[in-house]
């Protein structure tokens, strides 16, 4: 009956894992992973940002980490606008995830958890470590790289990196 008292808790620990995903990694995908083990729902959630020059719409983006979580079946693919913390509350999600690869992402980092801290003291940021081999990976670097004529492989999932080459070469 313990269950029927918590509330909240009893629909099970919701998580959000917002972002820009443009597009989504394999770092994203190993962060996606251990947050699906660790929370009953993961909801990974797209900015929806009106000042950013996206290389894919908001609508490709979401269709893109949909195929690529399809395996994972507590994880959901959604976007928001406005406020993370306010989005999270409305999803009934009490914890932020984030990753963290290297020091330097510390700071900014640090800086937005203790902002969404003071705007929703009750919804928590937890810091997750992308795994070693994905440590230098990021959409960004991903894009630059393939877009000189790099080699992207293994650092996106395949569907992704068909849709990379498409768009980019
Ligand atoms: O993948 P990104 O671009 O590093 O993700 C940044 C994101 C989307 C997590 C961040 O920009 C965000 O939460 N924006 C929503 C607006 C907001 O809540 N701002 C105050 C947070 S301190």
């Amino acid at each position: 009956m313990k269950s029927l008292i918590l509330g909240r808790a009893s629909r099970g620990r919701i998580a959000i894992y917002p972002g820009s995903f443009d597009p989504v990694t394999n770092g994203h995908l190993d962060l996606i992973e251990r947050g699906s083990r660790m929370f009953d729902r993961l909801i990974v959630s797209i900015l929806r940002n009106e000042n950013k020059q996206p290389l894919f719409s908001v609508e490709e983006r979401m269709e893109m980490l949909a195929e690529v979580v399809e395996h994972f079946p507590n994880v959901e693919v959604d976007s928001f606008e406005g406020l993370l913390v306010d989005y999270a509350h409305e999803k009934g999600a009490g914890v932020l995830v984030r990753g963290i690869r290297a020091v330097s992402d510390y700071e900014y980092e640090l800086q937005m958890a203790l902002m969404n801290r003071r705007l929703r003291p009750e919804i928590e940021t937890v810091f997750l470590m992308a795994g070693e081999a994905f440590s230098f990976l990021s959409s960004r670097l991903v894009k630059e790289v393939i877009s000189l004529g790099g080699n992207i492989h293994g650092f996106v999932p395949e569907p992704i990196e068909e849709r990379l080459k498409k768009r980019i070469l």
